[in-house]
This record gives C-alpha cells, sequence and structure tokens, in this order.
C-alpha cells in the first residue's frame, strides 16, 4: 500500500481490503483521469470509472440512509450536507431547465449513505478525524461509505464531481468505484483579518469553496498590527479600542457562527493571536502590556511587542487564553511568534537589567525564547496544543515536544523542514504558497509542482510532516478580491495535500482545474480563470 498513514490513523481496517485490491488502481487513475468526462478535484486515491452510464432525474433522486448505518435522519450534520448537494447538483439545473426527462437506461434513484462507526455527528472534527470513504456508483443505488461522517462530507462533493449533463441535458453519472482518502491530515487555508476585516459572509464563502477542494483547517490569523476584531468577553476594550470601527468586529456569536458552519463542512478552526510581535492593535485596549520604546534616556511614545519582564503581562495573557481556549473548541491554538523586532526591547532600560538580571547579555533570542516558553507553558495548562512559526524553533534553545512548527520563509524551506523535523517536531509547510504573492500567468502551476516531503530527511522525519496551508496575507486584500486571489489558485494546494504524490500531471490538471473552476462558479464562488476560454453558466455571477 503506498498510501502514506504518516503516522495518523492508517486507512481504516475495513477500507484497507478495498484499497489493497485497488492498488492497481491508484495507476489506473491516471488513465481514468485522461478520459474527457472526469473533472474531479482533488483526484481520489482510485478511481475506476466504466463507460456503462446511469441517469438521475431531479424529481426522482434522493439521499438516503442505509439501514445499517449508524447515522439515520438524526444526524443534522448529514441531513443538511445531502440538501447541500442536492442543490448543487440539480438546484441551478432544475431553475433553468425544469426537469429534464430521463433518457433510455438505467435510473440512479438514490445514494445510500453508510456510517460504520460512532459517527461523530455532534463532535468537531479534530486533526486525527477520519476522511477516508468508499463510494461505489452503480444503478439503482448507489453507496457511500464511511466510517465516520466526516468520511460521508468528503465523499458527497466526490459524488456531486462525478454527475454531469449530456448533450440532451440530462443528468447523467458513469457506473465508477472510488476509494479515498487524504495524503496529509492538516490541509488549511489561512485568512488574515486584522489588515482588513473580512465580513461573516466572505468568511462562509472561503469555507464552502474549501470543502468544494477537501480544505479542513481554516487558519485564522484574527488580529495583527493594524486592528483587532476579535471581540473578547474578558478584556472587551480590546476590540473597542483596537478594531477600526465598532462594526469591525467579530462578536462572540459571530465567532460560533463561523466555528459551526466549519464543523457542518469538516473544517476545524485553528485561532492565531500572533505574539509578541505584530501586538500594536492589542496595546490600544490595554495598557501596560507593550514595550515602551526609549530615545536615549527618554521614551520615545512609541511602543514595540509585547513587555516579557512584567509579571502583569502574563497574568494577562494567562486569562485571555482561558477565554481563548474555551471560545475556539479545536485543540490547537496558533501562538505566532514570527517577526519579533528586538530593537525596542535593546532601547528599553529596564529590560536591558532584566537581560543583565538573566545572565542573557545582548542575545534577545533569549529573552523572546523565554517569553514564549511561558506562553507555551500556559497553553498546555489548559490542554491545548501549540502551533508557531519557525522562528520560535530557531531562536529557542529548548521547545516543548509536540509543539507544530510551521515553516514559512521561503528560502532554504527544505532545508528548515530538515532541521524542524530531525529536531523531533511536527511541521506544516506554507513557505511555497504565499498566495497574497502575485505575478502574471498560471502562477498554480508553480504550487503545484511543490512536494511537501521533497526534503532531505528519514522515513521518520517524513512522517512529521502533518500537512500544509495556502495563505493569503490581507495587506491588499478584503471582502472584494477574496474569493478570486483564492480560488482556484488555492485548489493546486488543495490536490497536492488530498491526492497521492505520483497525482502531477500538469495537463490533465489544467484541464481538471478548469473545468473545477467552472464547478466553483456555478455554485456561487466567484474564483479567476485558469486561463482564457469559457464556462456554461457564466451568468450565474
Ligand atoms: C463515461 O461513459 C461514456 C459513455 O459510455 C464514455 O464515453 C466515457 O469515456 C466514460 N467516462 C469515464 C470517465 O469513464
Ligand atoms: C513576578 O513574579 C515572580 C515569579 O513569580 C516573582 O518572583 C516576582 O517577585 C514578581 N514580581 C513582581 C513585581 O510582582
Ligand atoms: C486538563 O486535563 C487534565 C487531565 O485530563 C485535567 O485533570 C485538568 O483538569 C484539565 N485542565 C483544564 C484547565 O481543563
Amino acid at each position: 500500500m503506498e498510501h502514506r498513514g504518516l503516522g495518523w490513523p492508517r486507512l481504516p481496517r475495513l477500507l484497507e481490503l478495498l484499497a489493497a485490491l485497488a492498488v492497481q488502481a491508484v495507476r489506473a487513475s491516471a488513465i481514468a483521469a485522461a478520459s474527457p468526462d472526469l473533472s474531479l478535484w482533488p483526484m481520489p486515491l482510485s478511481v475506476q470509472t466504466t463507460p456503462r452510464v446511469l441517469h438521475l432525474s431531479p424529481d426522482n433522486f434522493f439521499f438516503g440512509h442505509s439501514s445499517t448505518s449508524k447515522a439515520g435522519p438524526s444526524c443534522s450534520l448529514l441531513q443538511e450536507a445531502f440538501r447541500r448537494y442536492y442543490d448543487y447538483i440539480f438546484g441551478f439545473y432544475k431553475w433553468h431547465h425544469g426537469s429534464a426527462d430521463l433518457r433510455v437506461g438505467v435510473e440512479l434513484q438514490q445514494l445510500q449513505v453508510s456510517v460504520v462507526l460512532e459517527p461523530e455527528c455532534d463532535t468537531f472534527p479534530k486533526i486525527s478525524s477520519d476522511e477516508s470513504y468508499t463510494l461505489l456508483v452503480k444503478g439503482p443505488v448507489a453507496s457511500l461509505t464511511a466510517n465516520r461522517v466526516w468520511g460521508v462530507l468528503r465523499g458527497l462533493e466526490t459524488f456531486s464531481q462525478l454527475i454531469y449533463q449530456d448533450f440532451y441535458g440530462t443528468f447523467t453519472v458513469n457506473e465508477s468505484n472510488i476509494v479515498d482518502s487524504p495524503r496529509f491530515p492538516h490541509r488549511g487555508i489561512l485568512i488574515d483579518t486584522s489588515r482588513h476585516f473580512l465580513s461573516i459572509k466572505s468568511i462562509f464563502k472561503t469555507l464552502d469553496a474549501m470543502a468544494f477542494n477537501k480544505f479542513n483547517v481554516l487558519h485564522w490569523h484574527i488580529v495583527d498590527d493594524p486592528s483587532f476584531p476579535y471581540q473578547s468577553i474578558t478584556f472587551p476594550g480590546l476590540s473597542e479600542k483596537g478594531s477600526y470601527s465598532s462594526s469591525h468586529v467579530y462578536t462572540p456569536n459571530d465567532v460560533r457562527m463561523v466555528i459551526e458552519y466549519a464543523r457542518l463542512r469538516g473544517i476545524r478552526i485553528v485561532p492565531e493571536f500572533d505574539s509578541p510581535g505584530h501586538t500594536q492593535s492589542w496595546g490600544e485596549g490595554q495598557k501596560d502590556l507593550l514595550t515602551p520604546c526609549y530615545n536615549g534616556k527618554d521614551p520615545s511614545g512609541a511602543f514595540g511587542p509585547i513587555n516579557p519582564i512584567w509579571n502583569t503581562t502574563y497574568s494577562f495573557l494567562s486569562k485571555f487564553f482561558k477565554e481563548i481556549s474555551t471560545v475556539f473548541p479545536d485543540e490547537f491554538i496558533h501562538l505566532g511568534g514570527d517577526e519579533v523586532d528586538f530593537d525596542c526591547w535593546a532601547s528599553n532600560p529596564e529590560i536591558q537589567d532584566f537581560m543583565r538580571n538573566k545572565g542573557f547579555g545582548r542575545n534577545f533570542k533569549k529573552l523572546e525564547s523565554f517569553y514564549m516558553q511561558v506562553v507555551l507553558d500556559m497553553i498546555s495548562a489548559i490542554n491545548k496544543s501549540s502551533i508557531v512559526w519557525q522562528e520560535v524553533f530557531d531562536d529557542a534553545s529548548k521547545l516543548m515536544p509536540g509543539t507544530v512548527i510551521q515553516v514559512w520563509k521561503v528560502e532554504d524551506y527544505t532545508r528548515e523542514q530538515s532541521k524542524v523535523t530531525e529536531a523531533g517536531f511536527p511541521v506544516i509547510l506554507s513557505a511555497p504558497w504565499y498566495l497574497d504573492w502575485i505575478s502574471y500567468g498560471q502562477d498554480w502551476k508553480k504550487y503545484y509542482a511543490v512536494d511537501p516531503l521533497s526534503f532531505e530527511g528519514s522515513q521518520e522525519q517524513k512522517k512529521l510532516v502533518i500537512g500544509g496551508e495556502a495563505c493569503l496575507w490581507g495587506e491588499y486584500v478584503d471582502a472584494t478580491n477574496l474569493t478570486p486571489r483564492l480560488w482556484p489558485r488555492a485548489s493546486a494546494v488543495g490536490e497536492r495535500l488530498w491526492s497521492h504524490k505520483d497525482v502531477r500531471g500538469l495537463e490533465d490538471a489544467y484541464r481538471r482545474l478548469t473545468i473545477h473552476r467552472c464547478r466553483m462558479l456555478r455554485r456561487g464562488i466567484a474564483a479567476e480563470p485558469v486561463f482564457t476560454g469559457y464556462c456554461d453558466h457564466e451568468d450565474r455571477m
């Protein structure tokens, strides 16, 4: 079995047998993919299709629960998913064409869903959540089998992508057999709501598009220097003073809605509260938190990173992160730790004293580590796990095992991956996937060509790469251009993180991506064009 388990739960036993039979199908997928009709994105692990076609009628087709399924109509996550996917498949066409007459041949009347284990309907997705599924499309009843609801969600997406309209407008699907599971468990998109506020509606759109591309983590870089839109219950002054305005704020209810909208799509929300740098906006609403910078002997009036030498800093952070740990259900909190500017710390006489007493000399990396260590301990004391940007690893003498390191600096990133994994830390890769850097032409090809495991290291080291993220920083992005700048460029990263490593053919990817982009357009996502051409349903935009 070539599939990479990466130390995370492997393809479950039930599916393993099928998957073993399908080893050749991994290769066959390349052949099937060459067929003009197959437009799956991201490409599943194994796909077998036949020339036998089934027809579907919007009036007669439905999603149902198999009698042996551990989930049933009381699983609202699935009920809502059935509604959504019915609309993605038929909704738009029904509006325009009425229900097309069924052509001769076998009808597909139902997709019967079966969840094999405890379904996890009412829980939050986790890094270890099982997203595998098998999809058997044959008439008159097709079946979708998964261990958990998360696999059902991924399988419904695949099923919807298999259906097309034939020459006469009839909904059609080829008989097929798909066995699928992701290559990496952490497949993320980073959005930045500090540099520009993003409306809840635009975040929902992003989550929709993420589900179409089988992404499962929204890394919410929620605050930064320019603004603090997160409304804290414990410290309401932070957003009162630190947001752009009282309407550029995420209330506790907004945050809950985002978390639930994401959950229903099998997407985790990982919040980032970046410190000690990138915190200018925190200082507006929280007195005596930032370091006063000095000009010679006198305070200059400017402030630098969070002040790491006052006890009040840590009592504030401890209360703050306690709140964050209850508001956000995910196991992980991203603590940032990037780009700390040492000049202000160096100018401050109190900090100079502290450095002398601690024996840090002039090495401000030691002060940075000292700060991060306290905050990391705080997070583990409230039973959460931490993700940090790579500087925290680069500048630290020691770091708690299990701290996840996000590699973002593009120069020498494969060497950084080697170093981090050699030290035994898990890695999230985003260095080659900074989508805020724009250029002329089809840059998706560049993202697509990356392999997250192409660094020097042992098999053990490679298993520490838990996935990657496409990052869209917000200096030049707000709700007007968020969607077209993300999609379909991020789709390239989506396939790289989901599909088998050998799915790399650019020509076939181009063909499928072009169709996938039109599919996103049809579903209300303003994805930009891949290249010259047209879609059948541009009037939707
Ligand atoms: C689907 O069936 C049609 C009609 O038999 C055939 O031409 C096409 O190649 C099939 N597509 C795939 C992906 O197998
Ligand atoms: C800050 O906390 C440390 C460790 O708990 C303690 O030794 C020190 O006296 C405290 N300083 C102030 C000013 O409260
Ligand atoms: C963290 O987990 C431990 C062990 O499960 C438990 O005893 C403790 O109360 C938890 N602490 C918090 C803050 O949830």
